[in-house]
């Protein structure tokens, strides 16, 4: 999918905001079911965000319990926890549910956002599985230590430099040849992944199956995902989310790029049916507990899967078994920008990164309710097969209308906002008590979005508008320079600033 061309600023779109009375008669603030004992009190859903405030361990922290208080005193219908990593592996300061350890923090987390919502809020645990990525190395780190000298890159190197010694040079003598050489002599040496990890750091690929540890993913990922709902169930959890969507492991399965032929790739069906047997496995773990799942209506990248696919991706998971459909768009690796060195490639960074978090720096579609297209596509597919598993779209969604036109048009049953959460996470509870004038706006240029790429703990540009930095009541960065955690607001404040 090209990038969006011609980019122009988009305005807000205008909000009218409703009264108490219109927001209690609306769609949106209507109840949803959500498998078999699981409703949720509104269609509102604040869809996963990595804040990044786990401990270096992937336990729960007082700042992961703070910001979800912090979403839950807004009370979504429905709030989703972080992308969480099944594995039991260090992953910097991400959440993990890969061992049973995890789990009395996690239902730590429970409670603080069953006590702040007033029980209002249904909670769910996004859980993912991913791949190893590396940081961009130096030249003088790939060459000297990560690129294996092998008799083939011998073989090559001598064809491209046209130097046959090479062939029998020690491997010291190869390394400073490749350390030395010009870039044309690097593109015509290195073969397309040594040049990507050189320029960008080694990213493994479902595809890469004559490594044994992705060979044999699909045996792993079943018992792992399994596993992994089951602490979610035990740590009180309302529901899990399975990841499908983005750069990920289980989104890379369904891609139209996933070229395995070991029956898990290359055709729609093998695509499908990693995702299939993980829910399958999941679901024989954890029975009627509420088990979503967030997948990729468009990959948007070259060659990635479209919505007709998407659709019918829809349909089968529906069919397996999955009590939430919430479409995501893009966010891959594939389009991603290099990272300078020293950093990892960000999944958001290249057009299709655009695609999931759109700004309002857009091509002429602009960046509100962007991606309702697909969701609608997914549930009218749902639909027809005769199912009626609730579909959750989001994607630039920032007023009242936009979501109550969506649920009107029934191109989804359930609209998110993340952005918009993040900006106010009071939004919910000022539209539905009739104080929309209120709402901080998200102003869709992801200061963010940037935060998150550097691996900072995410914040709010809007928060900082009224905070001097020093203030002591206030928590922030370890810069001392931004605030944690969104303004208070209380429902009683009619005429708050805010
Ligand atoms: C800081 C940040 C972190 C995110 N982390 C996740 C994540 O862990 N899992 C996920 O599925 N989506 C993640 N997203 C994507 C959002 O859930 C959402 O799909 C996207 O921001 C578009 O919705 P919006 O326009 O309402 O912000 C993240 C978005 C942001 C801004
Ligand atoms: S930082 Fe910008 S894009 Fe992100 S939530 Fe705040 S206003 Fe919206």
């Amino acid at each position: 999918m090209p990038e969006p061309t011609a980019r122009t600023r988009h305005p807000l779109p205008p909000a009218r905001w409703p009264t108490a009375a219109e927001a209690a008669a609306s769609r949106w603030f209507s109840p949803v079911r959500l498998g078999a004992h699981v409703v949720a009190a509104t269609r509102t859903w604040v869809p996963a965000m990595v804040p990044w405030r786990a401990a270096e361990d992937g336990s729960v922290t007082e700042d992961v319990l703070a910001w979800y208080r912090r979403f839950a005193r807004g009370r979504p219908g429905v709030l989703v926890v972080e992308a969480t990593g099944i594995r039991d592996v260090p992953s910097g300061p991400l959440l993990r549910i890969g061992d049973d350890r995890f789990v009395p923090g996690l239902a730590r987390l429970v409670e603080a956002v069953r006590e702040a919502s007033g029980g209002a809020t249904r909670l769910f645990v996004q859980v993912i599985d991913f791949l190893s990525i590396r940081r961009r190395p130096t030249p003088e780190a790939y060459f000297g230590r990560f690129l294996a000298v092998t008799d083939e890159l011998k073989d090559r190197g001598a064809r491209a430099l046209a130097d046959p010694r090479l062939r029998t040079a020690p491997e010291a003598e190869v390394r400073a040849r490749l350390l030395a050489a010009t870039r044309e002599e690097l593109v015509a040496w290195l073969s397309p992944r040594e040049l990507e990890a050189l320029d960008r750091g080694a990213r493994e690929r479902v595809t890469d199956v004559h490594l044994p540890h992705v060979r044999d993913l699909p045996s792993t990922l079943p018992p792992l995902f399994a596993a992994a709902a089951g602490r979610a169930r035990a740590a009180g959890f309302d529901g899990v989310e399975l990841h499908y969507a983005h750069a990920y492991t289980m989104a890379s399965f369904l891609s139209r790029l996933n070229t395995r032929e070991d029956g898990y790739g290359s055709t729609f069906e093998g695509r499908l049916r990693l995702p299939l047997e993980v829910l399958a496995a999941v679901r024989a773990r954890v029975g009627d507990f509420a088990v979503g799942l967030r997948f990729l209506g468009d990959e948007a990248i070259a060659g990635g899967t479209t919505v007709d696919e998407a659709a019918r991706f829809g349909v089968a998971l529906a069919r397996g078994g999955a009590d939430w459909l919430s479409v995501s768009k893009g966010g891959k690796f594939e389009d991603a920008k290099p990272p300078r060195v020293g950093e990892a490639a960000y999944p958001y960074t290249g057009p299709s990164g655009h695609e999931c978090m759109p700004t309002v720096y857009a091509d002429a579609r602009g960046p509100f309710g962007r991606n309702l297209p697909l969701a609608a596509a997914v549930r009218a597919a749902v639909r027809e097969a005769g199912l009626s598993t609730p579909v959750v779209a989001a994607g630039g969604i920032a007023t009242f209308a936009q979501a109550e036109d969506a649920l009107a048009r029934g191109d989804a049953d359930v609209v998110a906002s993340a952005r918009q959460a993040l900006a106010d996470p009071d939004w919910f509870e000022k539209v539905r008590t009739g104080r929309g004038a209120q709402v901080r706006r998200c102003e869709f240029t992801n200061y963010c979005e940037g935060l998150d790429q550097r691996h900072l703990q995410v914040t709010c540009k809007l928060w900082d508008k009224d905070f001097t930095p020093g203030d002591p009541t206030v928590r922030t960065s370890p810069d001392g320079r931004r605030r944690l955690e969104a303004p208070d607001w209380s429902p009683t404040d009619r005429h708050g600033t805010l």
